[in-house]
């Protein structure tokens, strides 16, 4: 496992450079980032290109033995870019062109956008392409953060017209897939099918899933276009990948990382401030890039941040948990941010792990002794034995329709998510089209949208002898979010010798027995023909009595919402004891490790008999 940080030297005197890498190095740093914001100091003007301050930066990290990952600059284009050619700006849904001043305001549909990106990668390739200080090239930044993903310029409307013809091929099969004669909205051509703008009330849900997934598909194209310009030039060991911030979904995770098979996630807990959360996110991102691929965290919290509402402290020794939690969730590199606290612009109350005076903070202390811990244990972790469906149409069409407020996709994820981890498995959160044999468990507990496919990868799992668990209003719409025409879970219920007959909005305090526990706000109504009942709603509604979970063979289906109820579910099929929610183990080489996320400790035992249920 390798750690490292990001740098920015341009914001910097370059008698700093020097001084930086060799503390870096004494610290036990292998890694630094650089470049990812820097186009105006690549090229201050039109062709006037001014590297040989970067010669100098690489020259500096190599002499301390560091290596560097090298920023494409997409995320910011210069100013006078953008006074140039204002058809790489982005437009919001109110028509008005987004404008520069901050970062992300760019168009991935743009040709003139597509046409710079790819001048100035050339540009850079042309001169470090083999530069031996780069063992990786992250391309651009976040893509999609700040709601940056959707597009509502001329280019975008009609890029996705011809999107809309290459997937229906005609009008009449576009409205016959979508329903639009409810509301008078068949559309005559594909001409007419607008980006969705705010409307009297909701919009088409079909209209908004195909807007989200064209949205996504035009960031990958994007990106696909400098992975492969970076491919054709750099030797084969350099890596290539591009980071998320891991609350973001509007572009598809998943896709970007199976570019290259390297994913990366940008990890500051104190945004989603959760710590299971935050593990979800890293099971997450870990398996984005396949089953043999491998994750890296390319921006680690390392202190305050500057962006979330309140922005609090983050107490001693909090910095060196977010070390081991990344390492035993197995991440191949942790690049922490930033080196050294802003003295100007926008992240100025952004703490680094020196101070604007260039004092080391606590961060520095801990982030050393951390590293000096990681080194000395061996991580080896078994294949996770739970794979936890996850994809982002079932995120969007859950986004699109929720029915009510305040139930969100990932909070149905974080479930069985929880429950699982609670009971000291291992998840790989996957999609559902992964390859699912080897898995023991196969928990979907949002898996929205049914199609032939992720029926038939069901089927085969289940084939193989995995247990798979099906959550609430599983299957319910097909691929364009319309709803299913067939019993629900749509070509599920044979095999489950049940049907969901109602999907509920719950408002009573609807509980789920043996155990009490609640049932959560959205509930699912059966009706059984041959499934074992494991567990029955309570609490004096019309639903008492009536099953919550039911069974035949190895499928099962969950009605329920509530991450207590399936704790106790998991609890019971696997014979495991739940542990605190704010404690993870990890069975790794041969030791247990147990993360206190309250206490902010870890533990380290040899294997831990207390681990299985008496
Ligand atoms: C990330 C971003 C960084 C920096 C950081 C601050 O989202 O990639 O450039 O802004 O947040 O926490």
């Amino acid at each position: 496992m390798q750690f490292g940080v990001c740098y920015y030297p341009e914001q910097w005197p370059e008698h700093r450079w020097d001084t930086d890498a060799q503390l870096m190095a004494e610290m036990g740093l292998g890694l630094v980032r650089v470049g990812e914001f820097a186009w105006s100091s690549y090229e201050p003007a039109r062709n006037q290109f001014t590297f040989e301050w970067l010669d100098r930066v690489l020259e500096t990290f190599a002499q301390h033995g560091l290596r560097v990952v090298l920023g494409t600059p997409t995320a910011t284009p210069p100013v006078w870019l953008a006074r140039e050619r204002p058809d790489i700006l982005s437009v919001g849904p109110d028509g008005r062109r987004r404008a520069y001043g901050s970062r992300r305001h760019t168009c991935t549909t743009s040709a003139a956008y597509r046409q710079e990106a790819t001048r100035i990668v050339a540009e850079l390739l042309q001169r470090y392409g083999h530069h031996p200080a780069i063992m990786a090239w992250q391309v651009d930044n976040e893509m999609g953060n700040h709601d940056s993903a959707r597009c509502w310029c001329d280019e975008c409307q009609t890029a996705f017209s011809a999107w809309l013809a290459a997937r229906f091929g005609s009008i009449d099969a576009l409205n016959d897939a979508w329903g639009t004669a409810f509301w008078s909205m068949t559309y005559p051509d594909f001409e007419a099918v607008r980006l969705p703008v705010p409307t009297m009330t909701s919009h088409h849900p079909a209209l908004r899933l195909a807007h989200a997934k064209f949205a996504s598909d035009q960031s990958i194209a994007f990106l696909r276009l400098q992975f492969a310009q970076i491919r054709a030039v750099v030797p084969e060991g350099v890596a290539i990948t591009t980071n998320f911030y891991s609350e973001d979904t509007a572009v598809d995770q998943r896709a970007a990382a199976r570019l290259s098979g390297l994913a990366a996630m940008d990890n500051y807990p104190q945004g989603p401030q959760d710590p299971m959360t935050t593990a979800y996110h890293l099971d997450l991102t870990r398996w984005a890039g396949g089953l043999d691929g491998s994750a890296w965290i390319m921006e680690q919290q390392a202190g305050p941040i500057n962006w979330t509402e309140k922005n609090p402290q983050v107490p001693d020794g909090q910095v060196r948990v977010w070390a081991w939690q990344a390492a035993l969730h197995g991440y191949d590199a942790v690049l922490f941010f930033r080196w050294r606290a802003s003295r100007f612009a926008q992240e100025m109350y952004h703490s680094g792990l020196l101070r604007h005076d260039g004092s080391p903070t606590g961060a520095f202390a801990e982030i050393r002794a951390a590293i000096a811990e990681i080194a000395t244990v061996d991580l080896d972790a078994p294949k996770p034995s739970v794979a936890l469906l996850q994809s982002y149409k079932d995120v969007w069409a859950i986004e699109i329709n929720p029915h009510r407020a305040g139930l969100t996709h990932r909070s149905m994820q974080l479930d069985a998510y929880v429950a699982a981890r609670r009971l000291g498995l291992d998840v790989a959160v996957v999609d559902s089209m992964d390859d699912l044999s080897d898995f023991e468990w196969v928990l979907a507990p949002a898996l929205h949208i049914t199609t032939p496919e992720r029926i038939s990868a069901l089927t085969k799992a289940l084939d193989a002898g995995a247990n798979v668990v099906l959550g609430p209003r599983a299957m319910v719409m097909n691929r364009e979010n319309a709803w299913s025409d067939v019993a629900l879970p749509a070509g599920m219920t044979d095999l489950l010798g049940a049907r969901v007959v109602e999907t509920l909005s719950q408002t009573a305090d609807v509980r789920v027995d043996p155990w009490g526990t609640k049932a959560g706000v959205w509930t699912d109504v059966f009706e059984v023909d041959d499934a074992e009942v494991i567990a029955t709603y309570s609490g004096g509604t019309y639903l008492d009595g009536r099953p919550a979970a039911v069974r035949r063979a190895n499928l099962y289906y969950a009605g329920f919402s509530n991450v207590a109820s399936w704790t106790r579910l998991l609890a019971g099929l696997t014979g495991r004891e739940p542990r605190p929610r704010h404690v993870e183990t990890f069975a790794r080489g041969d030791r247990v490790y147990s993360i206190d996320h309250k206490a902010l400790t870890v533990d380290i035992h040899g294997v831990d008999a207390a681990f299985e249920a008496p």
